[in-house]
């Protein structure tokens, strides 16, 4: 039976994807590996196609790698936000959706703060037009959890019974959510660590496995029992937390924003003591273990910068590179049919 996120027409999510229906975008990933970093020349599989970026929501990596990926495969681009686009008059996104569509679109890589925005444009576009979903909500990220993927696959060949720990706002967070259904579903287990408010137990039967996923809320204890190969830091996303006054972990103040500099409201500091990733806790990681990100950093708070820029440990900046690789792949995979 056809996937509901993997139908192969569009891509909203990881869920439901079988291991093969990974693989096969991850080898088609490989494979674009040197026109993705501009080292081969480019592309024509999709020369004559025109790809719409709808962004309704704040991006670097995601929407610099989308276009890349998709001038690298010899198509034309387009680019919608909702600052200087009708979206910020009212028109919805379905509207603005259906508008671009009128002028002849052949994909649409959607991002939106909403949950179940992209799946809401799939079903309102016309056959043969692709969705790809860039992140909504907090639902899921599936290109990223694809870059994620490929990054541990090129690192340790098979992912099977390896264990990848993901720390931080697990509940707001869509790169999780991607990551753990692509990570388990290719046989690898998932601790999900950080905060009891940010990690509630009932993560631990949301992914259909083989892989298993664990909670836990106390990063040093999994960290001494030395079994991770890899470990995924994230953002606290305070822009989704629901309401501001109960919230666990208050932002840095302004004037530390994106540094490691003094002057942390006490609860950042908290947090930071408790689930920051520093020199100290990276050196009790086994030799081989890696250290990822999806970006953006802060700095300073879930991540320092001397384990952040450890050439040997991390991995993050071939993440990004991978980004192109992986949304070449699924829009080759997913235009071409
Ligand atoms: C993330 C996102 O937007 O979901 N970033 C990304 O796409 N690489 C994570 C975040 O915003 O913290």
């Amino acid at each position: 039976m056809p996937s509901p996120v993997w139908d192969r027409k569009h891509l909203l999510g990881l869920e439901g994807l079988t291991a093969s229906d990974i693989f096969e975008l991850l080898d088609m990933a490989d494979g674009f590996r040197e026109a993705a970093a501009g080292r081969a020349p480019r592309l024509n599989l999709l020369a004559n196609r025109t790809i719409a970026n709808l962004f309704f929501e704040d991006s670097t990596r995601t929407r610099s790698s989308f276009t890349m990926a998709a001038r690298r495969l010899g198509a034309d681009t387009l680019e919608l936000s909702n600052v200087g686009s009708s979206v910020s008059k009212g028109e919805t996104i379905i509207d603005s959706a259906l508008n671009i569509q009128a002028m002849g679109v052949d994909a649409f890589i959607v991002r939106s703060s909403a949950s179940g925005a992209a799946a809401m444009i799939a079903r309102a576009v016309r056959p043969g037009v692709a969705v790809i979903n860039a992140g909504d909500g907090r639902h899921e990220h599936p290109t990223q959890g694809l870059l994620d993927l490929l990054t541990l696959r090129q690192r340790f060949g098979d992912l099977r019974g390896r264990t990848v720990a993901i720390v931080g706002d697990i509940v707001s967070s869509r790169v999780a959510r991607s990551a753990l259904h692509g990570l388990t579903t290719c046989g690898a287990n998932v601790i999900l660590i950080g905060p009891p408010p940010l990690v509630p137990r009932s993560f631990e039967t949301i992914a259909m496995g083989p892989g298993k996923v664990q909670v836990r809320h106390d990063l040093d204890q999994v960290l001494s029992d030395g079994r991770l190969d890899a470990i995924m830091m994230l953002r606290v996303q305070f822009e989704r937390q629901e309401r501001p006054e109960t919230q666990t972990v208050k932002p840095p103040s302004p004037q530390r924003s994106g540094g490691e500099a003094s002057g942390p409201s006490p609860i950042s500091s908290d947090y930071r003591q408790l689930y920051g990733l520093n020199a100290a806790r990276a050196a009790q990681l086994p030799e081989h273990a890696v250290v990822m990100h999806p970006g953006p950093m802060n700095r300073g708070l879930e991540i320092d910068s001397d384990v952040a820029d450890d050439p040997r440990r991390s991995v993050i900046l071939q993440q990004v590179s991978n980004g192109v690789a992986a949304r070449m792949a699924v829009l080759a995979r997913l235009i071409r049919e």
